[in-house]
């Protein structure tokens, strides 16, 4: 075959690499499901200890079967000293950073590190779903000058996250919002960063350095940082009045407008409906209800691209439902990875049940064959 005849996909856009009876994403309906659960009900019904439980083992959960798991969730959630010790280190950089770098310090004190059996890289999962948080969390009180907390043991893993964050036990609908915008963010297939686990899974590399690179990955602000970006924008736009107008200038650049677009949605992405009741909700409650103007405002102003499939994904709402949590904008991120680790620690299990290592090609395009010249004889 020549390289004339070699199709290239640039992005791997529209290529099935392997397949996965986990997540169905239907990009041109809009839906999602977790092994066969309707996004929908799960935001309804679930919780995110729930969701994470059927995420892992493929099966919903009976009362004792969450118990435990729920246990196991809660025993992991105290970080090793050292660990600590480097995110003190560390406490000027963008949390991102912090989380990239102790999430990879983790495996040096986890005692099954090595240990690559699908048993021991679940217990790992679930004890990364709990660590991460927690490094969040303490990275944030330590840069304000103050003591990482332990949360009380009842609290659910999105109030326990809330708590280690403030000191205090958050309200119940405060809670719930952090623990739906959980449910949205656990699991999507094969994104950048799940994608990116898969690689370095594929080497035979181990847990604790999958989910690193995932950090890595999810960091860049094409995929995760695109929550952060919208509360930039919604702060430059200032007033709902002037959205029409920002649109119009962002577009006569070229430039994209965070929070709209997916590579696989056509149709809106069906995790934005429930951040965007609940941004409503609390924008409203907490005497803030421009933050919702002006968002709705943006997405009128978005209505013409519609029909070129740009339509507002799970991250337009987010951010400002953070921001009016009292999150500051650098933690945007880090609590997408907070909500994703369960469904990067499904990605890495799935790659181990065959795997194989990932390594496609790239067609040459350079110079033909050159002869070497001496350095000397180079003008
Ligand atoms: C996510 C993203 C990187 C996907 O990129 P992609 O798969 O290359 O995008 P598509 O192939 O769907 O783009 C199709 C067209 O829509 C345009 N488009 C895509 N996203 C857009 C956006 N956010 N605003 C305006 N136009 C957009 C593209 O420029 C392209 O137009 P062109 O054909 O004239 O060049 C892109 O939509 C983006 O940058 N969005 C903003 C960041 C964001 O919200 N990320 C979070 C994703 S959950």
């Amino acid at each position: 075959m020549s390289d004339d005849d070699v199709r290239v996909y640039r992005g791997l856009k529209g290529v099935h690499f392997d397949r996965s009876p986990t997540t169905h994403i239907n990009g041109r309906t809009g839906e999602l499901r977790y092994w066969g659960y309707s996004i929908h009900d799960l935001a309804e019904h679930s919780s995110f200890e729930e969701t994470a439980y059927l995420l892992l083992h493929g099966e919903l959960p009976t009362e004792g079967q969450l118990a435990t798991f729920d246990a196991e969730l809660k025993a992991a959630r105290t970080l090793p000293e050292p660990v600590v010790d480097i995110i003190r280190t560390l406490k000027n950089a963008h949390p991102m950073e912090v989380l990239r770098t102790a999430a990879s310090a983790l495996g040096a004190f986890d005692a099954e590190l090595d240990d690559r059996s699908p048993a021991a890289v679940l217990r790992k999962g679930i004890r990364l779903t709990s660590q991460v948080p927690a490094i969040v969390a303490a990275h944030h009180r330590i840069r304000e000058g103050l003591e990482p907390v332990s949360a009380p043991r009842e609290l659910s893993h999105a109030a326990a996250f809330l708590y280690q964050l403030k000191d205090e036990v958050p309200s119940a609908d405060a809670a719930r919002l952090m623990d739906l915008d959980f449910i949205l963010h656990a699991e999507h297939g094969s994104n950048a960063s799940s994608f990116t686990a898969r690689v370095v899974t594929g080497t035979d590399a181990n847990l604790h350095a999958a989910v690193t690179a995932a950090i890595a990955a999810l960091s860049g602000p094409a995929h995760g940082g695109a929550a952060e970006d919208v509360m930039k924008m919604a702060r430059e736009i200032g007033e709902p009045e002037k959205a029409a107008a920002y649109i119009k200038a962002k577009r006569k650049n070229r430039e994209p407008i965070m929070g709209f677009g997916h590579r696989v949605y056509r149709a809106e992405d069906p995790r934005a409906r429930h951040l965007r009741d609940g941004m409503k909700r609390l924008s409203e409650e907490m005497g803030e209800p421009h933050w919702n103007a002006i968002l709705q405002a943006v997405e009128d102003a978005m209505q013409p691209y519609a029909r070129l499939g740009v339509n507002v994904n799970v991250d337009f709402y987010s951010g400002v439902i953070y921001h009016l949590h009292g999150i500051p904008q650098d933690l945007f991120v880090p609590i997408f990875a907070v909500g994703r680790v369960p469904g990067w620690t499904l990605q890495v299990l799935q790659q181990m049940e065959s795997n194989i290592l990932i390594r496609p090609l790239l067609l040459y395009n350079g110079p033909e064959l050159r002869s070497y010249t001496p350095i000397d004889e180079r003008s």
